[in-house]
């Protein structure tokens, strides 16, 4: 059965499904589309399908025209219409993975995506789960479910786990060049979904088995946020100690080996680094393991926005002013520069935090034109050097490139720099985290 698929993945004569076409579904299935395989993306949301239809695209990684040429040509179709997953050779599951309000994982949308593919599931299908989870969800959770069909994982279908390791705006590395990792329930389900992969990606990485891929997207997000929980801490030591953190690390980084720089800031945001350390941790106290350096780094980059709010009250303060009904201005909503996910951001974080000390807060953020936060709406300021002046002190959040930095610093009371995005201006009225 593997040569015969094997064959036909050759020959693009296999129909790829997509569930989900967010952030990391809608990016992947373009790229299948484009490597010449007939896609179809399944998505809940009806809206987001009748903009791939209409050639539009809502992720600012994907570009319109490539949409608009791949629906033309027939190579890419999108649907709710979930009956038509039976029609798919290979299904690829991209459902999100959130956190209850308990921080507890919330796979709901994986077995609801599970059971959808359980009802039509036929022999040699093959089923890859993408979205980011804790060890052992494809083995233990996913394959009953697709069990319940009557067939068996492994001999009458394949199933496997392949972590998306897509970097939201990053110009250098996409799916195509960035290595993908592949875990199957057996080694043969391993084989034919890296078979798969090997046609639009240049490098594939097999591992032993789902669990084993499962944790190696775990670690080298867990790696991110307690290296950034480590930073953050060394940042709040250097403000006890008047010392400037960023010289430090620029000087340490100048070591040739065996140092890496990470850079502190308001906190961590996004869909991947304060949720996916969350799935391990869950995972490990179910087996009565203490996940100590999680649960440290989330209490440490968790408290990074009420360290910027007191900084930012200790530098009102020496200009007499209290933080209650000063006006100040946040600059990025969005999690990361450059980009327009607000999802986790920090900067929602201080926002919300300085309103209820009873500041007047506004934000600017020119990929993030309005923004919900504790149940209200709020639109991105304009700013010239008349409304910057108006404020009684600037907080850089998000230091999106192409702002005009120098006209911040020249019209600004104060500014609270948290990302060291003004370290080529010299002014006393910067303060820097
Ligand atoms: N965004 C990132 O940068 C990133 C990077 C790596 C990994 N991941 C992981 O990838 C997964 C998806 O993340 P995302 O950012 O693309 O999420 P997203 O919210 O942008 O997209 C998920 C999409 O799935 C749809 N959906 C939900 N249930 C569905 C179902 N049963 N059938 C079809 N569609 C369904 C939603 O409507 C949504 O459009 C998560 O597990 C996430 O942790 C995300």
């Amino acid at each position: 059965m593997v040569k015969t698929i094997e064959n036909l993945i050759k020959r693009k004569k296999i129909k790829v499904g997509v569930m989900g076409l967010g952030y990391v579904g809608l990016p992947l299935a373009v790229e299948f589309a484009r490597g010449g395989f007939e896609t179809t993306g399944f998505e809940m949301e009806k809206e987001k399908v009748l903009y791939i239809m209409d050639g539009e695209s809502y992720i600012p990684d994907v570009q319109c025209s490539e949409i608009s040429a791949l629906v033309k040509s027939g190579g890419l179709k999108a649907t709710w219409d979930f009956s038509k997953l039976k029609l798919q050779d290979a299904i690829i599951i991209c459902v999100p993975t959130p956190l209850r309000k308990t921080k507890d994982p919330d796979v709901s949308f994986i077995i609801t995506a599970a059971k959808q593919v359980s009802i039509s599931l036929r022999k040699s299908q093959m089923i890859i789960l993408e979205s980011t989870t804790y060890p052992g969800t494809t083995r233990e959770l996913v394959k009953p479910i697709l069990e319940e069909s009557g067939l068996k994982a492994g001999k009458d279908f394949f199933l496997s786990f392949s972590p998306e390791r897509v970097d939201p705006g990053n110009k250098k590395y996409g799916i195509k060049n960035t290595p993908k990792i592949i875990g199957g329930i057996t080694p043969e389900c391993e084989k034919i979904s890296s078979f798969l992969y090997s046609q639009i990606i240049s490098r594939i990485i097999p591992v032993s088995n789902s669990e084993t891929a499962e944790l190696v997207k775990l670690l080298e997000n867990t790696f991110r946020a307690v290296n950034i929980a480590m930073i953050n801490e060394i940042a709040l030591m250097c403000h006890k100690l008047k010392i400037d953190v960023w010289e430090v690390i620029e000087a340490a980084s100048t070591k040739p080996f065996g140092f890496m720089p990470f850079y502190p800031g308001p906190g961590i945001g996004g869909h991947c680094l304060p949720l996916d350390p969350q799935y391990l941790a869950w995972k490990m106290k179910s087996l009565n393991f203490e996940p100590r350096f999680v649960e440290l780094a989330e209490a440490i980059n968790s408290k990074m926005p009420e360290h910027v709010v007191s900084r930012v009250t200790e530098i009102l303060n020496s200009g007499k002013k209290p933080l209650k009904s000063s006006r100040l201005l946040l600059i990025g909503m969005a999690y990361k520069p450059d980009i327009s996910d607000a999802r986790e951001s920090p900067a929602k974080d201080l926002f919300a935090l300085f309103k209820e000390a009873g500041a007047f807060a506004d934000y600017h953020d020119p990929y993030v034109p309005e923004i919900e936060i504790q149940g209200k709406t709020y639109c991105s300021k304009k700013i010239t050097g008349k409304t910057l002046k108006n404020y009684d002190c600037t907080i850089i959040a998000t230091p999106h490139s192409g702002l005009d930095y120098a006209a911040i610093v020249k019209n600004s009371k104060r500014i609270f720099d948290a990302r060291n995005a003004l370290k080529i201006f010299k002014s006393k009225n910067i303060w820097k985290l």
